[in-house]
């Protein structure tokens, strides 16, 4: 007789593990680990019968399939799109709860008219998604509700009504009757996207999950969600401010990280058409503690001010916070600071914010938040005029760093008279850069930087 081998499976990261544990040692969620039993020994299966090779094409031979992007006519939403919503495809729109997923899924409904959207709401019901459209002043006469849960209902009213455009609020409320599981569980949501996108790309209509986030900022649900959908649209920055801004975290017809800045106002989300001149408006240029960074995100260069305040500590441990910058990165700023600069940091609690709600990643952006705390800890204002970039290294170096061109360009389009960034970033300038009205000041070390920007 065959001997049966028991697996652990992971049901959100789909992780195996060969004994049980309550949690999962891969994404480290706790309860997921699902038995699995499978024959041990010779495979005594019968052969599949009916099976045919896959039809091969040659990669020049093939004529590409003409697939055609819709344009939403949101700018910034195309944008983060990668130039529209591509036909059959799922997008997954991710954001904390009060954010404004279903504010813009609904202009975005309104914005394809004369196309059919269906919008299947199992968090409101149609007479608050009356009233809301209502307020954002929307007459959208493509647009069908249903009130429907049962997954199974949805795809039978998808069949029926034959929609452009499926948006789903949200996937976390979905259920199909073919699992024991309640709402919202693992499995539940697993499942249910995987018929919905799998209906999305036969009846070739277009998809859109909204999906909550966790406490930690995560999609909730199976990490899995993130890997079936096409793009991946989460919303950044505070519930409390009026900004909002939209990254594409993950986009298989687009480029990636890209961002859309929008503004809540009384009748909905805005664009923002000059996102630069948001993050840099509330500036004092007066007060220690402050720099501008001259960012790239997705294809854009951006400039966003970076704030930090330095206080002397109360405490045995000296606190580091940072609200949209990493706190490991900033940790080796600080030991840079005090050990190649001889600026002491050691008892000086230090609180670094990034304007806007804006997650700053790149390494790019280092010399600014080194700048700002350096300001800070010195009592000194920095010249208000100059804009920074460059990754530091270890030794206290500036290193080289991405698309210095766009960030100059950007600078000196926003008036500044300065731009520090590392000097290996500044010798294959081209003639038209050179230009432009403002010193590019290359820098080699820390040091150099913070003096050419009078800190
Ligand atoms: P909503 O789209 O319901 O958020 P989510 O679906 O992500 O939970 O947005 C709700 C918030 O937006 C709510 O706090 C009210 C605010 N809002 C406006 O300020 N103006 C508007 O025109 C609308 C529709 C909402
Ligand atoms: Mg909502």
């Amino acid at each position: 007789m065959a001997r049966q081998a028991t697996r652990y499976v992971c049901s959100n990261c789909g992780a195996v593990s060969l004994k049980y544990q309550g949690r999962c040692f891969e994404c480290q969620s706790w309860g997921t680990l699902e038995e699995i039993r499978q024959e041990d020994g010779p495979r005594q299966g019968k052969a599949v019968q009916g099976v045919r090779a896959a039809a091969v094409q040659n990669l020049h031979a093939a004529a590409p399939e003409e697939y055609h992007r819709m344009k939403t006519g949101i700018g910034e939403l195309d944008r983060v799109l990668g130039g529209g919503l591509m036909q059959a495809s799922a997008i997954l729109v991710g954001g904390e709860p009060g954010i404004g997923k279903s504010t813009l899924m609904l202009q975005l409904a309104a914005r394809l008219a004369p196309a059919k959207v269906l919008y299947i709401s199992g968090e409101e019901s149609p007479n608050q998604i009356r009233e809301r459209a209502t307020r954002l002043r929307l007459h959208a006469e493509n647009l069908w509700l249903a009130p429907e849960v049962h997954l199974e209902a949805v795809l039978e009213t998808i069949e029926k009504e034959q929609p452009a455009l499926v948006i789903v609020d949200s996937i976390q409320t979905v259920y199909s009757g073919q699992y024991q599981s309640s709402p919202g569980t693992v499995t539940q949501i697993r499942e249910c996207a995987a018929m919905l996108i799998h209906a999305a790309k036969r009846q070739n209509f277009m998809l859109a999950l909204i999906g909550h986030i966790t406490k930690e900022g995560s999609l909730a649900g199976p990490k899995t969600l993130e890997h079936m959908v096409d793009t991946v649209l989460q919303f950044e920055g505070e519930g409390y401010q009026r900004y909002r801004i939209v990254r594409s975290v993950k986009n298989r017809f687009g480029p990636t990280n890209e961002i859309g800045v929008f503004r809540m106002e009384e009748c909905g989300l805005e664009e923002v058409a000059n996102p630069s001149e948001f993050f840099i408006s509330g500036r004092r240029t007066d007060v220690p503690g402050n720099s501008v960074l001259a960012a790239i995100e997705g294809s854009r260069a951006l400039l966003v001010e970076v704030q930090a305040l330095v206080a002397k500590t109360n405490y045995s441990m000296p606190q580091r916070i940072s609200t949209g910058f990493d706190l490991k990165r900033m940790s080796i700023i600080l030991a840079v600071l005090e050990k190649r600069l001889g600026i002491e940091t050691w008892g000086q609690d230090v609180f670094v914010k990034i304007a806007g709600g804006l997650k700053l990643v790149e390494p790019a952006s280092d010399l600014a938040i080194a700048a700002a705390i350096a300001s800070g800890l010195l009592n000194r204002p920095q010249d208000a005029s100059s804009v920074c970039c460059g990754e530091i290294g270890l030794s206290g170096e500036l290193r080289a760093i991405s698309d210095s061109e766009r960030r100059i360009r950007e600078a000196a389009h926003l008036g500044f008279q300065r731009i520090v960034l590392p000097e290996a970033n500044t010798r294959e300038l081209k003639p038209a850069i050179k230009k432009l009205p403002l010193t590019i000041e290359g820098c080699r070390t820390l040091q150099e930087a913070l003096d050419a920007m009078g800190i």
